[in-house]
């Protein structure tokens, strides 16, 4: 039975319908709220606020649960491939065994990038941040494709999405590369998706690289990790530029941007800097959480809270269980992690992040992972965009086949200055 909230106010009461979904979540949906009464709602960086319905991911973060189209996440990395995920993510479910080999025959048919977009690359200055690169260059793989996407028919946004989840790896690729003065590695047809990835990062012409099966499953893992996570920054921002009938491209580049960002995707690189920061320092890890704690010093301990996880963060805790393989299987001891093990300790019992409910995030460890698979960290937030990639496509894709989308357009309340008077140039000052 439909049910309604009323909201009272100024004598007047106004019924709202409130909407439920498939695992019970519950909002009170106020569009008409302003034509009836005039009042519209606040809520400051949306942690309250609902932008869409979605049937692609669900996160309990109370629970620390994280599903794809209804299936968890853990089942997901531990069985899954990232080429299968990106098919559930954008179909709703994984593929047969055919759909299967089409998609990847379609990922090896469009995983070059044209060669005039090598003259493109050439004209970016060899520090260039990976993911200005990267945003800049999706719009220029754009402009390769003259037809315009059709979300509505399977057949030509399969060969859309794989065009994308395709070419950014080698996009990604060729930008480090370029980054430390080596020449671009094309890509191979007889490598699956994500040891094609670190061929291309790590073949020389003189030096072939054939990848360790265990770091091609740990780096398939994180890829999976952040195939999605509902309505974030980036894929918010995906969603607010499809709602203006953008293309695909324009849509995915400016979620790049956003992902950037250190409170988002940034925050990968941003963890392997604070903990190389107090390494180097010979800070202990126990005053630079005292400083954390002090609100004045503005320090944040990276890797650490999220908006919607108030328990742990299930993609962390599948990191921190792959990072110990990888480091087993390469031999590797890494101080970085044994401090990053020793700071959750210390946070997970200070009362002060107890309190806030701050748990490790999916950041907290996927760095540790890939610094020691050998990528630099300026391509950490690379990398979460190759992952996210699949998800921000479905994303685009479910608000262009919405009958009744809109255009995003929010309210504001205005506190600057009232009407006044115009001062002319003389008698300013
Ligand atoms: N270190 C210290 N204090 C923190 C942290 C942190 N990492 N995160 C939140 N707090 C405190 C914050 O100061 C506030 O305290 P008080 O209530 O006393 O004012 C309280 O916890 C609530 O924080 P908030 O800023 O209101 O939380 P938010 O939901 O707006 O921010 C966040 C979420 C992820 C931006 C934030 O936790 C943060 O800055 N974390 C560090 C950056 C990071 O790891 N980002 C990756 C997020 S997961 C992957 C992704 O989205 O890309």
């Amino acid at each position: 039975m439909a049910k309604n909230a009323t909201l009272t106010w100024d004598g007047k009461s106004y019924d709202l319908p409130v909407v439920v979904g498939t695992e019970n979540e519950t909002g009170i949906d106020i569009s008409r709220l302003r034509a009836e009464s005039g009042l519209i709602t606040l809520d400051d960086g949306y942690g309250n606020t609902g932008s869409c319905t979605s049937e692609i991911t669900y996160i309990d973060g109370e629970n620390g649960i994280l599903r794809y189209r209804g299936i968890p996440i853990e089942i997901l990395a531990e069985h899954s491939t990232f080429v299968e995920v990106a098919y559930l993510l954008n179909f709703g479910e994984l593929p047969t065994a055919d759909q299967l080999v089409e998609l990847k025959e379609r990922l090896t048919k469009h995983q070059n990038i044209h060669e005039n977009l090598k003259h493109t690359f050439e004209g970016f200055p060899a520090h260039a941040p990976p993911m200005a690169i990267l945003s800049a260059m999706i719009n220029a793989v754009g402009c390769f494709q003259p037809e315009v996407t059709q979300p509505e028919v399977d057949e030509h946004f399969l060969d859309s999405a794989a065009r994308l989840i395709s070419k950014v790896r080698t996009i990604a690729a060729a930008s480090y590369t370029k980054s430390i003065g080596q020449p671009m590695v094309y890509p191979r047809f007889d490598l699956a998706y994500t040891a094609n990835f670190l061929h291309m990062m790590f073949s020389r012409p003189n030096l072939p690289y054939d990848p360790d099966p265990d770091v091609v499953r740990a780096l398939d893992q994180i890829f999976i990790l952040h195939a999605d996570h509902e309505q974030n920054c980036s894929t918010a921002t995906v969603r607010m530029v499809a709602s203006s009938k953008a293309n695909l491209y324009a849509s995915i580049a400016s979620g790049v941007c956003a992902l950037w960002g250190p409170l988002h995707g940034g925050a990968n690189q941003a963890v392997i800097e604070m903990l190389s920061h107090i390494r180097d320092s010979g800070e202990t890890l126990e005053s630079y959480v005292a400083k954390v704690k002090d609100r004045k010093s503005g320090v944040r301990l990276m890797g650490f809270g999220h908006r919607v996880y108030k328990n742990f963060d299930p993609r962390a805790k599948i990191l921190k269980s792959a990072a110990d393989k990888v480091f087993k299987k390469l031999g590797i001891a890494d101080p970085l992690l044994d401090m990053a093990l020793r700071l959750e300790e210390i946070a997970l019992k200070d009362e002060y992040f107890v309190e806030r409910k701050l748990y490790p995030n999916v950041d907290f460890y996927s760095g540790i992972i890939m610094r020691a698979i050998g990528i630099p960290a300026e391509m950490f937030t690379v990398l979460f965009a190759i992952g996210r990639m699949p998800g921000w496509i479905a994303q685009w894709r479910e608000v262009h086949l919405n009958p009744k989308a809109r255009i995003y357009r929010p309210r504001q309340i205005y506190t600057g200055p009232q009407k006044r008077d115009y001062v002319t140039l003389e008698n300013r000052g």
